[in-house]
């Protein structure tokens, strides 16, 4: 995919359903007793994985045009599978599906391509395995085989990673355990699942201490089919905010996007250098917090010292990382970020990615163990490798905006694993 430099983007932009909360919408509407009809399900492939897997575990799933229909079998409702379960590209399928189908009594295989099957899913078998389910893997990496016990023993978890996807793994493995299983969240991560458990009729008992928030579930509790409304994703959106924000004379208008303030710091980076973000019409669409979205561009705002990035914040804006790189190398401080080495065991290591590709685009830009530093730069087009990662590709399509010349990103097809119409939105807002 070739990209050449633009003068502004401009236009109303439609994004697709957030990608956590349609993979949620899909799990847990699938573990309801009832019907649900998912509205604005995510176009993702990630998202299509997830549905996927649940089909292959006896759940009737239709798309009726409108929105996805989804046929609730019940917490203990679903099948043994008739072969290996796929969950693909998708880390947060793998996770939150281990987490249900620790409490099943029966034997499943979750396995994934090339790039998942070198992530780290240690960090879900260990708790589950403290919960009585037995799990086969290679090396503590995928094809994971699940043989699973019901029902599982509750645990008090401390998580070994700020991660959603290790929390809610917990979380759903809860539902099926006998007795309150908690999780202490130190650093907070996105809080899609909590939500939407309380959405459907599940209590989620929350425990302040010095030491964080401690989340609790009971074995008993069901999830009662009620439909959703996914709002649209903020992490997508963060490439036209990105691409809006530093090119002079923008303005992008994008409604309905989800504003969850456990998702929203890249905004506020954005709007602390001065850029003019509106979020209006704010409101609660089915326990989320939704607002719409208006960018209007500047020469990158006022901020001139360097913005640093680390500690507490990393987790509320660990997708968007790829693209706030770009976005630091048109700061005037420029921009670092530190304690960020999950980015290495992401879809790509991310670190490694942002920083050779940067660097092949003419930017100053130092690598750490956990994160960079960026210097603001004259990026140049130059040829791109998005090591397979849907966003690095999108991140640096936003980069070739900003360069002078062409940019070619290679692998630029993998940007479905996300958002699927993302080349062709880009292609229409800019001039
Ligand atoms: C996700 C959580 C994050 C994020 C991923 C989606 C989720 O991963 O990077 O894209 O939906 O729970 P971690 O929780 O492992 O950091």
């Amino acid at each position: 995919m070739k990209i050449s430099s633009a003068v502004t983007v401009r236009g109303d932009l439609i994004l697709p359903g957030d990608k956590s909360i349609s993979h949620r919408a899909a799990i847990f509407s699938a573990l309801a007793e009832g019907r649900t009809r998912i509205s604005n399900f995510g176009t993702s492939a990630d998202c299509a994985a997830t549905v996927r897997c649940l089909q292959g575990l006896g759940v009737n799933i239709v798309w009726d045009g409108t929105g996805l229909l989804v046929n609730g079998v019940g917490k203990r409702g679903l099948r043994p599978p008739g072969g290996d379960l796929d969950c693909e590209n998708s880390g947060t399928t793998m996770r939150l599906m281990a987490g249900v189908l620790a409490g099943q009594d029966f034997e499943s295989v979750l396995t994934g391509d090339e790039s998942l099957q070198k992530r780290p899913m240690k960090r879900v078998i260990d708790p589950l395995v403290s919960m009585g389910a037995a799990i086969g893997s290679k090396d503590g990496r995928a094809p994971l085989s699940i043989k699973g016990k019901s029902p599982l023993k509750a645990i008090n978890y401390e998580p070994s990673a700020a991660s959603a996807q290790l929390k809610s793994c917990v979380l759903l493995a809860g539902l099926n355990a006998e007795g309150e299983t908690s999780v202490l969240e130190k650093t907070q991560t996105r809080d899609h699942t909590e939500r939407m458990f309380k959405w459907l009729g599940v209590d989620v008992r929350e425990e302040k201490s010095d030491e964080g928030v401690r989340l609790f579930v009971s074995g008993d509790a069901k999830l009662t089919a009620r439909d959703i409304f996914v709002p649209s994703d903020l992490s997508s959106a963060a490439f036209f905010i990105v691409a809006a924000a530093f090119l002079d004379g923008s303005e992008l208008s994008m409604p309905n996007v989800g504003f969850n303030p456990s998702r929203k710091a890249v905004v506020d980076v954005l709007k602390g250098l001065g850029i003019d973000i509106t979020a209006s019409n704010k409101r609660e669409v089915c326990n989320e917090p939704v607002a719409d979205l208006t960018v209007k561009g500047s020469d990158g705002g006022g901020k001139s010292d360097l913005t640093v990035l680390s500690g507490e914040v990393i987790a509320n804006l660990i997708d968007e990382i790829p693209i706030l790189a770009v976005a630091g190398s048109q700061m005037k401080g420029g921009l670092e970020v530190r304690d960020a080495r999950e980015l290495r065991i992401k879809e790509s290591d991310r670190i490694d990615a942002i920083v050779e590709n940067l660097r092949r685009m003419g930017a100053s830009i130092e690598e750490f163990d956990d994160g960079f530093r960026v210097e603001r730069s004259h990026l140049k087009g130059a040829v791109i490798d998005s090591f397979g990662d849907h966003r690095i590709a999108m991140s640096f399509a936003v980069a070739g905006l900003f360069a002078e010349g062409e940019t070619e990103i290679i692998g630029a097809e993998s940007a479905a694993v996300s958002f699927p119409a993302f080349f062709d939105e880009i292609a229409r807002v800019i001039y």
